[in-house]
């Protein structure tokens, strides 16, 4: 693995920024992975800044998220499909035809889970995958205990991972009980992995992905075993470094 420490959020969400930008100007239809949750958000911006200073193009981009929330309307304010519209592709020249998100509405939500892998497998496989980390070692939705040869699959949310969400609903109840998710081989098959870190509370999640024995009990320990991944982390998330 390659580890990367920032000084603050802000450096590290250039660094992302300037990392999943050269990967666009490499390769000006590549397949992103993309992540939600708060991590990402100022990569998010500064990606936005580049398109906006005509250093990017989108227009040939295609994205697949890594999860959504089951039975949460796809214009609910907190599906991840109206949290990407509102930190990227409204924001930028991307096409909707080129946007794939589960959707967490599918009345058959296990063939929905196939078909997500199958436009995947379609566009190519994923070249930069980005990812963020919970407090439990998940990556995407794939909880504690997760089979490391997982596709995409549907999840119970994991409660702790319940109350970190809950933050953005109006109460914890409100937040979701399952979700779909990329399964870990999912994402194991991405080309190139970028992990993004931040925080003192993410400190003993970071350290323990990079050093723990890998293991289905901590899922994000199974990267140490892709060829090609990029961490950064900023200064409060690798005190324990
Ligand atoms: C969420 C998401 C993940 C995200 C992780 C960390 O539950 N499903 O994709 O990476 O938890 O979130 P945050 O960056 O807000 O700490």
């Amino acid at each position: 693995m390659d580890i990367q420490i920032c000084k603050h959020y802000g450096e590290l969400s250039a660094k992302a920024a300037e990392l999943v930008g050269e990967q666009i100007k490499q390769k000006t239809d590549s397949v992103l992975g993309l992540a939600t949750g708060g991590t990402p958000e100022g990569m998010y911006a500064a990606l936005v800044d580049q398109y906006k200073n005509k250093q990017l193009s989108f227009r040939e981009i295609k994205t697949f998220n890594l999860d959504e929330y089951i039975g949460l309307p796809a214009d609910h304010p907190l599906s991840y499909r109206v949290y990407m519209d509102e930190h990227l592709f409204n924001n930028v020249d991307i096409s909707e035809k080129n946007v794939h998100l589960p959707d967490g509405n599918a009345t058959d939500l296990a063939a929905e889970c196939d078909r997500y892998e199958e436009r995947l497998r379609h566009a190519g496989g994923i070249d930069l995958q980005v990812l963020g980390l919970g407090h439990n070692g998940h990556i995407g939705f794939n909880e504690p205990g997760t089979a490391f040869e997982s596709s995409t699959h549907i999840v119970d949310l994991d409660e702790k991972t319940r109350e970190a969400n809950a933050r953005y609903f109006e109460k914890k109840s409100a937040v979701p009980r399952q979700a779909i998710t990329m399964g870990i081989q999912t994402i194991l098959s991405a080309r190139k992995v970028l992990v993004l870190v931040s925080g003192t509370d993410k400190a003993e999640a970071v350290r323990d992905m990079i050093y723990r024995e890998m293991t289905t009990s901590f899922p994000a320990t199974v990267l140490q075993k892709h060829p090609a991944v990029t961490v950064i982390a900023d200064e409060e998330a690798a005190t324990h470094l």
